[in-house]
Parts: structure tokens; sequence; C-alpha cells
């Protein structure tokens, strides 16, 4: 198969960690025999400071245009700090889900059998968990019409949601229920929040044609203590924007570092994959950080187009990796392995997976 991957690395440890990818793309391309090509642009506070926007218009033109966007990281410090600021990196992430119209972002969590004591949590309690978060991704509060009056003194956010939007997500949440444990847990705040009634309307009614699918329903508040209580009650979460972001991050827990978490986020007609981690500045150029988010947002890249086998060969090689606690030092203080060398594992152990690989 060829695909045109353009890769947008972004800023902090976004282009250390992309780079351990596209190796890891690069060795699957050979082992298989596809064609991966790759094209970088600008994107957040490194296009800020060359071109003054955080998603130029080439950017957006070659995303548009290629097959899939492999994403990094975006974010800098210099403008968390600074409410004054016009632009920020954030916007241009914002930008482009929008104008891709990537509406559905998809964030798996699992426990890993070799990792379960690294998480903060006892092992009895995360055992077992495999679930995945369906976020919509490109309405609610993050794109409602926002104000702030003259004096400064009083700002708002506008949270609006359509039944469309409500709908098309929803149909790719019960579809992904239907092929994993068929069970779809709406999270919302249906108690407080118009928005959120409509969702438990429409969501309702689409249930009728999934019968396969038990649905059931959780306020956001309940969701977020019942997803460090209980994980492996769910199979597929369904949730608006906010909610999604919000929990998605709580759930990076249970995996036992917020480095091994991946997402997609896809529409009608494109796809972008990224790590669910931000840019870590303070890594930045260390070496430190962990590859194992990009590396297996290129693996949801190539499921994505029906590459199931490659996609498996990705993430065996991950498994492998963690099994021989080749890791970072997020999962191992004592670790000499760098965001490099892990990267380097997992390339190889695709390229050889029949051969012994001494580490
Ligand atoms: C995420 C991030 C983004 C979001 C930020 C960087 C705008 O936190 O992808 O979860 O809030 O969606
Ligand atoms: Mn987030």
């Amino acid at each position: 198969m060829k695909l045109n991957i353009a890769v947008l690395a972004g800023d902090g440890i976004g282009p250390e960690v992309t780079a351990q990818a596209i190796k890891t793309l690069n060795a699957v391309a050979e082992v298989y025999h596809h064609t991966f090509t790759f094209k970088e642009a600008l994107a957040g506070a490194i296009a800020i400071d060359e071109t003054g926007d955080p998603l130029p218009q080439e950017t957006l033109d070659l995303c548009l245009e290629y097959d899939a966007v492999l994403f990094g990281a975006i974010g800098d410090p210099k403008y968390d700090n600074d409410p004054s600021a016009k632009v920020r990196p954030e916007q241009g992430l914002l930008k482009l889900r929008k104008s891709l119209g990537l509406y559905t972002n998809i964030r798996p969590i699992k426990a890993y059998p070799t990792l379960i004591d690294k998480s903060p949590l006892k092992r009895d309690r995360i055992e077992g968990t495999d679930l995945t978060i369906y976020r919509e991704l490109t309405g609610g509060i993050y794109f409602g019409e926002k104000k702030l009056n003259k004096e400064g003194t009083i700002a708002s956010d506008l949270c609006e949601y359509s039944e469309k939007e409500i709908e098309r997500i929803a149909h790719l949440a019960f579809k992904a229920a239907r092929s994993r444990k068929k069970k779809l847990t709406l999270v919302d705040k249906a108690n407080v929040l118009e928005t959120s009634r409509l969702w438990r309307k429409i969501v309702t009614n689409i249930g009728k044609s999934y019968e396969d699918v038990e649905l059931d329903y959780l306020f956001v508040d309940n969701a977020a203590m019942q997803l460090i209580l209980n994980p492996s009650q769910f199979d597929v979460i369904l949730t608006e924007n906010m909610f999604g972001d919000i929990i998605s991050d709580e759930g990076s827990v249970i995996g036992g570092s917020i480095g091994l978490l991946a997402s997609a986020s896809v529409g009608d007609e494109n796809a972008m994959f990224e790590p669910i981690h931000g840019s870590f500045p303070q890594a930045k150029g260390k070496n430190i950080a962990n590859p194992v988010a990009s590396i297996l947002s290129a693996a949801m890249l190539l499921e994505h187009f029906g590459l199931n086998e490659e996609a498996k060969a990705i993430n065996k090689a991950v498994d492998k990796s963690l099994e021989l606690n080749i890791v970072t030092t997020d999962l191992n203080p004592d670790s000499q392995y760098g965001t490099e060398q892990v990267g380097d594992f997992i390339a190889d152990y695709i390229s050889n997976a029949e051969e012994i690989i001494n580490y």
C-alpha cells in the first residue's frame, strides 16, 4: 500500500517521539512491502516563531491533500503564562481538527500486565482494564462563542451541540462497542446541562438500532470516580469534547504513564494520529521522553487503513519492550534506555521479529 503521511512534529518532545514513530513505520514498510512517504510541516509554537501562525496555510493544505497526519505535540510555556497572548499554539491544533473535520477522537486505555505495578492504582482495581474513550472533538465548549466584556471582568464560553454532531460520533462508538465487549457508557451531566440532555435523547434513540450493545449512562463526576475505582467495568465510553479531555488524562494513570497513550482523530475524509500527552518542554532534547504513545499512534494509523497485521506487529514489539523493561525513565527510574533506544528496539524487533535480539 502507498500512504502519504504528513508529519507535524510540533514542539517540545514532539520531534523526538515522532522520529521514533517514523522509524517504526519505516521498519513496517520494509517488512510488509509498503511505501510510506513522509513530509514534514510546521505547527504549534515553532510555527508561530517562524511564520506568526500556529497553523500555516501550507501545513493545512498538506494535511488536506495527504492520506493521514502524524502529529507530535504542541505547546510552549511562554504562551501558557501569558493570558494576553493573541496567538497560541493550541489554536493551531484546534483549527486543524476543525478544518480536517476530525469529529471523533479515539483513546484506548489498557492495563498492560507487565506494567500493572507501575500504576499508582492498586493491582486488583485495574487488572483486566481495556477500555476506549470516544471523545467528540470538533464541538462543544471548545468551539462555542467566546466572550469577554469590555472591562475584562466577565467571560463566557458557549457549549453548543447539534443533533448531527452527536449522531455521527454515536454511530462510530456503537460500532466500536459491537466489535468489542458490547457495552457503551454515555458520560454526561444530564442532571444539569441542556446539551447533555440532548446527547442522552439522541444516543438512546440510536441505541435502538444496536440492540446487541448494552447502553448505560453515567454523570461525569461519578464517571471520574468510577474510572479509578473500578475501570474494568468499562468498554466504550462516549462523551463530549471537554469531559473526554479530562477523563482521558485521568484514565492514563491506569496504564502507568501518560507516555503510553495513543489516539486517533477521525472524520469522514481525514485522519490524524497523535499521542495524548503534551509537549513536555522540560524534557525537550534530553532523550528521556517515552516514544511509545507516538509509536502506538502509528499503529492506529495502520489499523485505520486496514493494515491490521502490521499494526499488530507494532503492538507486539511494544509489548516485548515493556516485558523486557526496555523502557524510558517514566516507567523505570533506573533505566539506561532513552527515547531513541526504545524506538530502536521496537523498530529492530519488527525488522527481525523471528530472530532473538540481544539487549
Ligand atoms: C488534548 C489536548 C488538547 C485538548 C489541547 C492541547 C488543546 O489537551 O488533545 O487532549 O484540550 O484537546
Ligand atoms: Mn487533553
